[in-house]
């Protein structure tokens, strides 16, 4: 586990804020008739005329500057040619190096209008993120975020990712120690100030089961339901829990 400085700190919370930017300002391009490649290419843009580079490309090989997942894909979808539709739910996630920074955030966009029930998946999945920053706290463990996290996804009988988890990040894309969205046994390591955390939730509305494609990156659920992510770059510090993706007007 890593620990980073104040001045580490501000700097990670520079390059959280440009991707916060980026999407708050992406929100605009998305939308029916969108092509995924083309919102790809703008968030490349976007992030290079910021004097930046886009984290996940070339991270284990991964070819773009964003995940865009659609409707029963989980994560990690490649961008390709395909316009968006009414009905569509689109998760970007992005992260972004800003001098050797690294950022990582995640949001699920409705494409058009959607049912009440994804509503409610978009809700659900949102609150769980929430729940987990609030458990952030100095000398608290893993296991608080983990278990906020499950509490607020299983009265609605969702099932929550278990092959992926949230992760130490900052000084590169992925870092211990793991976050996972469910109590598990195992490591539960204490949360120092100075600790730096991407907590994503990736809820299914059938059951938890996901399966890799054979382009070896997207995740999709096996029973090709619907699925939402959230995600948010968070620091420990003295007074609790820093959201460094959220936006500072
Ligand atoms: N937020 C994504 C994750 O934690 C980042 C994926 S990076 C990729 O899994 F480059 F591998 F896509
Ligand atoms: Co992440």
């Amino acid at each position: 586990m890593k620990i980073k400085t104040k001045d580490q700190l501000r700097k990670i919370h520079e390059s959280c804020q440009l991707l916060a930017a980026m999407f708050r300002d992406i929100q605009q391009e998305i939308g029916e008739g969108a092509n995924l490649l083309d919102l790809d290419h703008w968030a490349q843009e976007y992030i290079l005329r910021h004097k930046a580079k886009p984290a996940f490309k070339g991270y284990r090989d991964y070819p773009a500057t964003l995940c865009t997942s659609l409707n029963h894909e989980v994560i990690h979808g490649i961008p390709r040619s395909r316009k968006l539709k009414k009905g569509d739910l689109l998760s970007v996630d992005c992260g972004i190096d800003l001098n050797g920074y690294i950022s990582d955030m995640a949001m699920t966009f409705p494409i058009g209008n959607i049912t009440p029930e994804e509503e409610k998946l978009l809700r659900v999945t949102q609150e769980s993120l929430w729940a987990g920053i609030r458990a952030v706290k100095p000398g608290g463990r893993i296991k608080d975020i983990s278990s906020a996290i499950s509490r607020v996804i299983e009265p609605n009988g969702y099932g929550i990712v278990h092959d992926f988890c949230g992760h130490g990040v900052g000084f590169s894309v992925h870092e211990p120690p793991e976050v996972p969205n469910y109590v598990r046994l195992g490591p539960n390591p204490r949360l120092p100030v100075g600790l730096v955390i991407a907590i994503e939730p990736m809820v299914n509305m059938g059951t938890a089961e996901v399966t890799v494609l054979d382009d070896g990156w997207t995740v999709v659920t096996r029973d090709g339901k619907k699925s939402a992510h959230f995600e948010h770059t968070v620091a420990v510090v003295e007074e609790g829990y820093w959201v460094l993706t959220e936006l500072v007007s």
